[in-house]
Formats: C-alpha cells, sequence, structure tokens
C-alpha cells in the first residue's frame, strides 16, 4: 500500500548547501498496519511524514502510495489525492479558526469529494458522534478544550474513509488522561474505517499498541538525530 525505496531528504540551509537529513533505501506498510516511528526531535520524523503526504518533495526517491507514485502528481494532483486518501493528525491540532466542529469536519469532506454531497452533514454529526462530541457540534474550535479540537481532527481525518492516517505527535499536547483517551479513540477509528496507521511519538506506552515499531536512525542512514 505505501512504499519507498530510496528516499533521500536534504535542506537546504543558506551557506552551508545541502543538509542531509533522511537516507531511507526502503520502507513498506500494509494495509490497515498500524506503525510506530520512535527517534529522538530532530531525527526527521516529521519529514518523513510531509513527504509521503506529498507535503514536502524528497531530494530524490520514489514514494508509492495505493497505485500512484507521488512524484508523477502536480501540486494539484497532490493536494487532491492527499485530501481523499489521506488523514493527517497533527500535535497541534490545525482546526480551521473560527470554525465549528461540524464545519471543520464538513470542509475535509468538500475537498476530498469521496463522500456523496447529500451525506455530508449526517456523516459530520455521526463521525463527531464516534468520538464522543455529539454536545459540541456547534463550537468554534477555539471554544473546545485540547483533548476536544484533537477529537475533532481524529474525526476529521477519517471522514473520509483514507487508506492511510499520519500522526505526529497526536498526544504530545495533551495532559496523561487526555493522551489515553485520544490514543485509544485514534486507534479504534483507525481499525473501524480500514485505515492503516503511523503514527510518531514519544510515548512508548502507544508507540507498543502498534503493530511495530520502527526507529528512525534504523530505517534512515543519515537520520540527524544519529550523532546526538
Ligand atoms: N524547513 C527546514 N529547513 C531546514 N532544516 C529543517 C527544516 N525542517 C526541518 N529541518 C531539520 O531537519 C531535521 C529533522 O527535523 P524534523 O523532521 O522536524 O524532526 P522530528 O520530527 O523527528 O523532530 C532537524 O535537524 C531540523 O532542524
Ligand atoms: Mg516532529
Amino acid at each position: 500500500m505505501l512504499l519507498l525505496e530510496h528516499v533521500d531528504k536534504s535542506y537546504i540551509i543558506p551557506g552551508r548547501q545541502h543538509v542531509p537529513v533522511l537516507h531511507i533505501p526502503y520502507f513498506q506498510m500494509s494495509p490497515q498496519e498500524k506503525v510506530a516511528l520512535v527517534g529522538p526531535s530532530g531525527s526527521g520524523k516529521s519529514t518523513l511524514l510531509h513527504m509521503i503526504a506529498g507535503i514536502l518533495r524528497p531530494t530524490s526517491g520514489t514514494i508509492r502510495l495505493l497505485d500512484k507514485q507521488l512524484d508523477s502528481l502536480s501540486e494539484s494532483e497532490l493536494d487532491r489525492f492527499r485530501a481523499k486518501h489521506i488523514g493527517y493528525v497533527f500535535q497541534s491540532f490545525n482546526l480551521l479558526p473560527g470554525f465549528t466542529a461540524m464545519e471543520n469536519v464538513l470542509a475535509a469532506m468538500r475537498f476530498g469529494q469521496v463522500i456523496p454531497p447529500k451525506l455530508h452533514k449526517e456523516r459530520a454529526a455521526d463521525m463527531l458522534d464516534q468520538v464522543g462530541l455529539s454536545h459540541r457540534l456547534h463550537h468554534k474550535s477555539g471554544q473546545l478544550s485540547n483533548g476536544e479540537q484533537q477529537r475533532v481532527s481524529i474525526a476529521r481525518a477519517l471522514v473520509n474513509n483514507p487508506a492511510l492516517v499520519l500522526a505526529d505527535e497526536p498526544t504530545a499536547s495533551l495532559d496523561y488522561a487526555n493522551a489515553e483517551q485520544v490514543a485509544a479513540l485514534l486507534n479504534e477509528a483507525c481499525r473501524s474505517h480500514g485505515a492503516a496507521l503511523l503514527l510518531c511519538s514519544h510515548d512508548l506506552e502507544l508507540a507498543g499498541t502498534m503493530d511495530r515499531t520502527i526507529n528512525i536512525r534504523e530505517l534512515s542512514q543519515t537520520a540527524a538525530g544519529r550523532a546526538g
């Protein structure tokens, strides 16, 4: 379902030419598989997720997701492909400010164009119910607690039935009780929607609930955290 071959990423920093961050000879994930990606801060975990989502392009190498080779897609094709097939959960939630919980989930459906429009409202309410927010549908994102905002972002990530969910430190901004609840919800939402999950986390307990754990320093021969 996901295959990376010889993926390199360097950042260009003025005065320092190319700074190599990742060199990944091979990485694959199967449909519905759950993988934890661990490694210290600065080792390239977010960079890897951004490349898989097509937000960042690799310096060289190929990334295939479903039937597509990402480097063959234009920016607008990538935007459409991502909206349809990938759900993204961020540490900082990234909800649309000033929009309600419902509106945030509805917007993802409009971009994805997977769900027939006449079903959007009912489905948004149902997704928010699945994450325990049926009493918060019309609250704006700024009126929600951190735990509630992350639950909205889980509903938003799964609403188009994506093949893959990428979660970048999804519990790092939450207190312990909320982190546990959000982790359980994310796990269950991916399972029930048949999505694969690639999750970066410092939380080894959470990583332990995935099918396998990969250390980015073993995956990548130049992971930035290697020396440190
Ligand atoms: N836009 C950028 N320009 C230059 N260097 C960057 C940029 N983004 C990240 N880096 C560097 O790449 C390395 C990996 O960063 P990142 O992927 O954010 O790591 P992690 O998510 O594991 O903390 C770090 O050394 C970071 O400083
Ligand atoms: Mg990161």
